[in-house]
């Protein structure tokens, strides 16, 4: 890092401890993951020069959305006042950000809402969400001067790093649970120009394995309890009030895995807050799968009156042990960010619950009908949004925004299966076996095989269109 850079990041931002016991701090550019005296997370803290009105930042971010300079046309990067790094920091970019916001009528309906949106963060570079925080942290590490950049992974985060290490020629190498993640996602690391390290064990496994390699002073790691990584993901509020013209949605829906998504999100709405360049919060909520929904049994748990306030210990979340889900993406049972979420669901009176493999898949195929489509981790959102709906805790009429994590074509097998009704959840059964089950979805569309004749084609096509009558209720 150049002098001059150091000083004016570190003049602007600090790394601190989260635990209020400890409140440690540390510079900016020391290469750090937790923190040295407590072991607890560190999140960057920034001091904003001179005062700002409200309606600058607003109208900065607004006009570098025209400008074809790629620091303004990075949906991260066109937010750096609110970044912890130099002006002139030499940025490792692939034009992340920018992704739609769609209306999703079927969806809104299926949910029972008046309205929905889709927030498609699957629409950066390498599919996922992880491009905006891969920025950050690969930009980070090229500043520490780092020579190799590790994480363990489901899949998404090793994909988005396999190719931003390779923007910035940096050694690359992803730690995936073997056999466990879908395989567009493991091609994508390949091609990339990763080393792939498939291991025994889970992604929980792989999580604490890496923890100990990235001891070594010339790897550095940029899974999302890297602090950096949540700074860039955090860039996404910014984006979505963009686009929605600066009015706050009332309610914003992620699903929950390892919880850097939903940390970053809410750091970012209560900074946005903090400045003044927003009025209010949207209540932030997560969506866990049943078979892995630590953080959701925990908020089950929680007196909402009391913990607001109070620090929570470390093993007031108890890990799953043997977490399950069909969506591999969130398939962790001990996620390490848990306690930085947690405090922004909590911070925005938002809340924490898990839904069903069915529920999932259901949803999952919904979102598809409206030509949308995303990875099934994504569709936890739109199935816990129809729960809290049916409970009232969604009005109909409130503004409801769900953030879709990942692209339809992460995980094309399990499409394929569901429309084949070939998806199979475990099921445990009263006497504690356990069978797989077929989900039998609502929403299947599987190919037909027809003769090749204009008559069987127009018969088929007839009797689709019949069958898309009686199905409407279902989706309409
Ligand atoms: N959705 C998708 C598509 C994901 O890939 C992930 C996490 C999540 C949701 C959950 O986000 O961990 O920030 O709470 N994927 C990580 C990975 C764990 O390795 O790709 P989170």
């Amino acid at each position: 890092m150049g002098e001059g850079t150091t000083k004016i990041a570190a003049e602007r931002a600090s790394q601190c401890c989260i635990e209020p016991a400890c409140g440690a701090s540390y510079a900016i550019d020391e290469r750090l993951y937790s923190c040295p005296r407590c072991g607890g997370l560190l999140e960057i803290v920034l001091r904003p020069g001179s005062q700002v009105a409200p309606q600058a930042w607003r109208a900065w971010w607004e006009a570098r959305a025209a400008s074809c300079d790629p620091r303004d046309a990075s949906g991260v990067w066109r937010y750096r006042e609110v970044l912890p790094f130099a002006d002139d920091a030499p940025i490792v970019t692939l034009g992340e950000g920018n992704t739609p916001l769609y209306d999703a009528p079927r969806s809104a309906r299926y949910c029972g809402l008046r309205a929905l949106q889709l927030k498609h963060q699957g629409c950066n570079p390498t599919g996922s969400f992880k491009d905006t925080g891969m920025t950050a942290a690969v930009t980070q590490a090229v500043l520490l001067g780092a020579r190799t950049v590790v994480c363990a992974s489901t899949g998404n985060t090793a994909a988005s790093l396999a190719a931003y290490a390779a923007r910035a020629q940096l050694q690359c190498a992803i730690l995936v649970p073997g056999g466990q993640i879908s395989s567009a996602k493991l091609a994508q690391s390949m091609d990339y120009g990763a080393v792939v390290l498939e291991m025994e064990g889970n992604f929980d496994d792989a999580m604490r394995v890496i923890r100990e390699v990235s001891e070594d002073d010339s790897i550095y790691l940029v899974n999302s309890i890297n602090p950096f990584r949540i700074e860039g993901q955090k860039t996404v509020a910014a984006e979505l009030l963009r686009q929605c013209t600066w009015r706050v949605p009332d309610h914003v829906v992620v699903p929950g895995g390892n919880m850097g998504n939903s940390a970053a999100l809410g750091k970012g709405f209560l900074e946005l807050f903090e400045l003044g360049v927003i009025n209010r919060l949207p209540k932030l909520t997560i969506v866990q799968a049943e078979g892995a929904a630590p953080l959701a049994h925990l908020f089950a748990k929680l007196d909402l009156k009391s913990s607001a306030h109070a620090p929570l210990s470390n093993d007031a979340l108890v890990p799953v042990e043997h977490p399950e889900t069909l969506a591999t993406a969130i398939k962790i049972g001990s996620p390490v960010s848990w306690k930085k979420s947690l405090r922004a669901v909590l911070a925005t009176g938002g809340q924490v619950l898990s839904v069903s493999e069915r529920e999932i898949a259901d949803a999952k195929a919904v979102i598809g009908r409206d030509g949308v489509g995303c990875e099934p981790a994504s569709a936890t959102t739109v199935a816990g949004i129809k729960r809290l709906v049916a409970a009232r805790r969604i009005e109909a009429e409130e503004s409801v925004v769900a953030v879709l994590t990942g692209h339809l074509l992460k995980d094309p097998d399990y499409v394929i299966h569901y429309h084949r009704n070939m998806l199979c959840a475990p099921h445990h059964s009263a006497d504690g076996s356990q069978q797989e089950r077929s989900l039998n979805g609502a929403f299947r569309n599987p190919p037909a095989r027809l003769q090749a004749t204009k008559a069987a084609i127009l018969d088929h096509l007839s009797h689709a269109a019949e069958e898309a009558k009686a199905d409407g209720p279902k989706l309409d």
